[in-house]
């Protein structure tokens, strides 16, 4: 990328950490500056480069917090979730101006990630007037068995920053509701999403200490989050790389972990599929939010009888699409979120053409008129991809989709099956019978039926198989995050006043 083309302006105020009620700046004083990946020119704000020291005093206030929160009536949180979710709405439009400026997400996208999080607020406060286990009968006269969930304690919550609003609330509410304490570690590239987020919820009414976030790196400030000894429980969404670092360390430490860490999802293209729906979905699962989901369509297994014609058409509508900031409403796709982002993106490109894959579109970041000074990439299509290769096989986390070719249905999820991640599956097919074998053989979390990898919501459990994650699922309710963020406590309780004992009173054959 060339130098920058204007003087830098800058448009936020800096935010501080939340420690115990309070905004606090780090204590070494030490800040780091956020610009918009659209516009290096602009300086969106700054956040505190927090270390160990701001981390063990948020864990302390979480844990000092803990048995007040825990013994707060459930239905009582959720009325500060529900509070908390009508703040939501009526922020919602500056909230999602941040999250475009911040990360780089157009603004259509922006705010539904802002309106994801409205949906899980809402659902979570719900939780508080369910949460309910299971009461089963007793094999023995005069007693009873059922199971309650109670909260786990201190989690940490280390958030990615591609949905920066979204992802924070599907973890954090999950885990109030329940009646745990919390520190949130946000990625470094979007902490003050996450800021003006947690400033909502405190607003409606969270007790001092039940919520606290300290902004910084993962080795300054995610890792002493993960090992500390008063955290109880961690949950993790990111690169599968920092997640299995992270597991190791938690799991040396006996902590409750789960992680979500990517996909390499697949859409298959039969011959029988309504075209223009399959491209539609193709190029909005591939290229939406410049591919930077964990859910992006970013491998293409399309049969050899329609593989010319899709393909002609997927080319011709990824090269109109408006790459732009997302303050200009004609823009569609964004860029990517930094630096480092758009190198690897580039590295990933490079590798592809090595490998012997035809570049078909794309291939090169984008830096005309109003993209001069962002990290834009332009949609990038590879034909002729052999499964083996590294771009069927890595998660690229760009606006970069490869197109893989096959005769069948079996062998076309044998391709799908055949990565280390599990997340995401779609088919597009006319025929009955190949849709309900797709669902039932596409070994993913989630599977799409003439519809894209791309759009979960979030009364249903995320997650996938495979390295995709580790634990229980996030979102959704029972089966879901209420698994995650609970744990079971049976009680049996005897009121025949006699010794009975289960499994031999009264006596077996
Ligand atoms: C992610 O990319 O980490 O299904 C989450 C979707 C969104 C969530 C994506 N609702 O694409």
């Amino acid at each position: 990328m060339g130098r920058m083309t204007t003087g830098v302006r800058a448009v936020m105020e800096a935010v501080q950490n939340l420690i115990n009620g309070r905004w606090v700046a780090a204590e070494s004083g030490n800040t780091f500056e956020i610009r918009n990946p659209a516009d290096r020119n602009e300086i969106v704000g700054r956040a505190p480069d927090s270390s160990a020291a701001d981390v063990d005093a948020a864990v302390r206030a979480a844990r000092a917090a803990f048995p007040a929160w825990a013994a707060t009536p459930a239905p009582k949180r959720g009325e500060i979730l529900y509070r908390a979710a009508e703040l939501l709405v009526r922020h919602k439009t500056r909230l999602g101006v941040l999250v475009a400026r911040e990360m780089g997400k157009v603004m259509p996208e922006a705010l539904g990630d802002v309106q994801e999080a409205i949906d899980m607020t809402y659902y979570m406060a719900s939780e508080g007037r369910r949460l309910s286990g299971e009461t089963v009968p007793s094999e023995l006269p005069n007693k009873d068995a059922k199971s309650i969930r109670v909260p786990i304690g201190v989690f940490g919550l280390i958030t990615p920053w591609n949905f920066p609003i979204a992802i924070p609330s599907w973890k954090i509410t999950p885990a109030l509701i329940a009646g745990n304490t919390v520190v949130l570690k946000p990625a470094e590239e979007a902490p003050i999403c996450a800021a003006q987020f947690v400033a909502v919820l405190q607003e409606a009414g969270l007790p001092p200490g039940v919520l606290n976030l300290v902004c910084g790196f993962g080795a300054q400030a995610g890792e002493p989050l993960v090992c500390h000894p008063e955290v109880d429980a961690v949950s993790f969404t990111g690169s599968y790389a920092v997640g299995a670092h992270l597991a190791i360390l938690a799991a040396e430490r006996h902590k409750h972990f789960a992680m979500e860490t990517g996909g390499k999802n697949p859409i298959i293209v039969m011959d029988d599929a309504d075209l223009d729906l399959a491209v539609s979905g193709a190029l909005w699962g591939g290229f939406g939010t410049s591919g930077q989901r964990c859910t992006a369509a970013s491998r293409l297994i399309v049969h050899e009888a329609i593989h010319d014609r899709f393909v002609a058409r997927l080319i011709g509508g990824a090269r109109r699409l408006k790459l732009g900031n997302a303050q200009d409403p004609a823009s569609e796709i964004g860029p990517v979120v930094s630096a480092a982002q758009y190198q690897k993106v580039l590295d990933y490109i490079e590798i592809g053409r090595r490998e012997g894959a035809t570049l078909a579109c794309g291939g090169a970041g984008y830096q005309e008129g109003a993209c001069a000074d962002g990290y834009f990439i332009s949609p990038t299509i590879f034909t002729d991809v052999q499964p083996t290769m590294r771009i069927a096989q890595e998660e690229i986390f760009g606006p970069v989709v490869c197109i893989l070719k096959t005769s069948n249905l079996s062998e076309a999820i044998r391709m799908a099956n055949d990565t280390a991640f599990g997340l995401s599956a779609a088919i597009y097919t006319q025929n009955a019978n190949a849709a309900a074998i797709a669902e039932r053989d596409l070994d993913a979390g989630l599977v799409y039926i003439n519809a894209s990898t791309i759009g979960a919501e979030i009364q249903m459990p995320f997650g996938g198989t495979r390295r995709t994650g580790l634990g229980p699922r996030e979102a959704g309710g029972r089966g879901g995050a209420l698994d995650l963020y609970t744990k079971w406590k049976v009680i049996y309780r005897d009121f025949s006043g006699q010794l009975q004992k289960a499994q031999i009173t009264p006596p077996t054959a």
